[in-house]
């Protein structure tokens, strides 16, 4: 049975060759969606374009609603893209962005490591995930801004701790503004979904399709595992 604990430490091997895509990169054989919430100003959307673009925008703009970007990259012989949804924190918008958690795989929970209101709220970010998601999406906390050291509030502990309190994949300490962490955030996330879909597949060839959790994860497979396109 595959579950996300036992995932972690199955016989899958990690040394994943990568290679970055461009944008427009015209085929893919995996696609994902992966998904950006956390209270207002935290830094989604300077994360998400950090991480995508390389670029960091010190001016703030709130996003409306939501924006989508796509990264595109090889592992091993698969391309993967990635559907980044980079949402909007306020209070208002929460009922809409609950409809994008539907379908996520993976979703990272952000908080800002100066502001305890927005660490104190990630655990509701999480709850409202879980109620909405798909039972086995995977979740990352990422405590952001660490270049705002001497603003201080929220220490590694802590957030190592809640990672650990919550059964969550991986805790990770990123900064939008400097670059630290923000692209490997991302690809920690892409070879994990790889890493779950080489299991899937694994235990399917096994003979493992009768199984209630996998059958969990196999359903997710029309989403995630799309037919491959070619331009022309
Ligand atoms: P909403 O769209 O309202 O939900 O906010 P958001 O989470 O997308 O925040 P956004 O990325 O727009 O960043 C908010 C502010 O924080 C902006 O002024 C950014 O320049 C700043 N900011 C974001 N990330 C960092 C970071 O890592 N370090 C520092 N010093 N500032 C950051
Ligand atoms: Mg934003």
């Amino acid at each position: 049975m595959i579950t996300p604990e036992n995932a972690k430490t199955s016989s899958i091997p990690e040394d994943f060759k990568i290679e970055m895509l461009p944008d427009d990169y015209p085929q893919y054989d995996l696609s994902f969606k992966i998904i950006f919430i956390g209270d207002s100003g935290v830094g989604k959307s300077c994360l998400t374009t950090q991480a995508v673009r390389n670029n960091f925008e010190e001016f703030y703009t709130a996003t409306v609603g939501f924006e989508f970007l796509t990264f595109n990259m090889r592992i091993n012989n698969n391309v993967l893209k990635l559907q980044i949804w980079d949402t909007c924190g306020q209070e208002v918008y929460k009922s809409l962005i609950s409809n994008f958690y539907r379908n996520s795989s993976l979703a990272l929970i952000l908080y800002a490591i100066n502001s305890r209101e927005s660490f104190q709220h990630a655990e509701t970010w999480l709850n409202d995930l879980k109620s909405q998601a798909n039972p086995n999406v995977r979740v990352f906390l990422v405590g952001n801004k660490s270049d705002l050291e001497n603003e201080r509030v929220i220490t590694k502990e802590e957030g190592e701790k809640f990672k650990e309190e919550k059964k969550l994949d991986k805790f990770i300490e990123t900064s939008a503004k400097t670059g630290e962490n923000a692209r490997s955030a991302l690809l920690e996330a892409a070879k994990l979904l790889y890493k779950d879909y080489l299991n899937a597949k694994k235990n399917l060839a096994d003979g493992g399709g009768q199984d209630n959790q996998q059958g969990d994860k196999l359903e997710r497979k029309p989403q995630n595992v799309k037919p491959i396109k070619k331009c022309c």
